[in-house]
């Protein structure tokens, strides 16, 4: 989901003159450019930084009722070829418009549940703790980066966990996964290859429960595939690959950047060492105070449609900005207020909304919470060990990422 999906078919090159607000200092700091958006121009035509025209929406009541929109296509009015042989990642969930995508949607969200995914709590808490041993035995007093030795490592075990993937074969598994989050220096080849290494990994798991079924994430979406029926295999591949890759760097970020946000306001650390119980609840606000996905998935207009005063005609890209709207004092009150108890948090609009609202959106708050109880009861004081002005992001506009954070863990308490 981080690339910039291609224009749709007859769309003219955009005019020059376009501002193109979503460069490298955006991607470094969205929030100064999408408030400036928000209060005087909240349905914006822009430049991507690819060079094509788009449509921001900026408000969140906008935002909401766009993502609620079925004129707001996925697909671009196109339906899918079922006869088509299709490898994994060729069509994702996020290329469907319903009622294609409720179909094979509907294979996974059983297995995601939050009762489902509470199943592996212990396990994924286990895996935060050896993660913050082993950081600790390294650091020799030093500082930790945070980023390798905790976010990447933890999201990717608590993704293997659901998938029940073997121990032998993690490592393996591992590299394509963090190649196609970070395709820096890639060549198409490593992209390719890697693309072929989780569809053959995706088959073979495939294969192996529909032989020998288990409670994990693949033998419960073949054990709804069996009794539904209603998508090819292909598509099935391609489910469970989007859910390995989706799962990955969202969530690695969304770990750093919570971490951030603590470093930043050391009170609130104070307070959720003191109350832990709270932890679960400000999970919401830490997700609604920076997300790694600004927009939503770029959509087409297949019809003219109206935002306020504003009509966005057929045929344009749309981008729905859920960080905008999470920052929407009409929404939020107070803000730019990092409030662990805000009432308004669990609004935020970090996971979509409508009929592609994030599947693994109780995963995603399952590792957070176990990620930031871990650290905030290992490490008594947590500071910054460069200054956090200086910390360097990748990415682009549509995901963005945090390359490496460096902390400065007080002693065990
Ligand atoms: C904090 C972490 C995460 C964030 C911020 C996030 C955000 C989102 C958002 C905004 C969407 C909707 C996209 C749209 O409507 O254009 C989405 C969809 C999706 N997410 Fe997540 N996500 C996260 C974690 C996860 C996890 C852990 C998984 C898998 C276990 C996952 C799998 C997916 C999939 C498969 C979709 C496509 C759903 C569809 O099109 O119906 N995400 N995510």
């Amino acid at each position: 989901m981080d690339t910039e999906p291609t224009a749709p078919a007859g769309t003219a090159p955009a005019p020059t003159r376009l501002p193109q607000p979503l460069g490298a200092a955006f991607v470094a700091r969205p929030g100064p450019t999408l408030a400036r958006l928000r209060e005087t121009c909240p349905v914006a035509r822009v430049q991507t930084p690819a060079g094509r025209p788009a449509w921001l929406v900026t408000r969140a009541e906008d935002v909401r009722a766009g993502f609620m929109d079925p004129r707001l296509s996925l697909s671009g009015g196109r339906t899918p070829d079922p006869t088509r042989k299709r490898r994994a990642l060729d069509v994702t969930l996020v290329n469907y418009d319903p009622p294609d995508h409720t179909r094979i949607r509907r294979l996974a969200t059983p297995a995601l549940t939050p009762a489902r995914v509470a199943e592996h709590r212990e396990r994924i808490e286990r895996a935060a703790a050896d993660l913050l041993d082993a950081a600790e035995a390294a650091r020799d007093g030093g500082p930790v980066e945070l980023m390798d030795a905790f976010a990447r490592p933890l999201a990717f075990l608590s993704l293997c966990e659901l998938f029940a993937v073997r121990e032998e074969e993690r490592a393996a598994l591992y590299a394509p996964v963090a190649r196609l989050a970070d395709k820096a220096g890639c060549t198409p080849r490593d992209i390719e290859e890697s693309v072929a290494r989780i569809d053959a990994f995706v088959r073979a798991e495939m294969a192996r429960r529909a032989a020998e079924p288990g409670d994990d994430l693949v033998s419960r979406t073949l054990a709804e595939w069996h009794a539904r029926g209603g998508a090819g295999e292909d598509e099935v591949a391609s489910l469970l690959a989007m859910l390995l890759l989706a799962g990955y760097d969202s969530t690695v970020q969304a770990i750093g950047m919570s971490v951030v946000a603590l470093l930043e306001h050391p009170e609130v650390q104070q307070e959720l060492r003191d109350r832990p119980d709270r932890i679960p609840r400000a999970v919401d606000e830490f997700l609604r105070w920076d997300t790694p996905g600004p927009f939503a998935t770029k959509r087409l207009a297949l019809d003219d449609i109206r935002f306020g005063d504003t009509v966005v005609p057929a045929g344009s890209g749309v981008l729905l900005s859920v960080a905008s709207a999470n920052h929407d004092p009409r929404c939020h009150a107070d803000p730019e207020t990092l409030d662990p108890a805000r009432r308004s948090a669990s609004r935020h609009l970090t996971f979509g909304l409508g009929p592609h609202y994030c599947p693994g959106s109780a995963l995603a708050r399952l590792e957070l919470t176990v990620a930031l109880t871990g650290i905030l009861t290992r490490w008594p004081r947590l500071t910054p060990a460069v200054p956090l002005t200086g910390l360097t992001w990748s990415g682009g506009y549509l995901h963005r990422r945090l390359t490496a954070l460096p902390v400065q863990p007080g002693g065990r308490p």
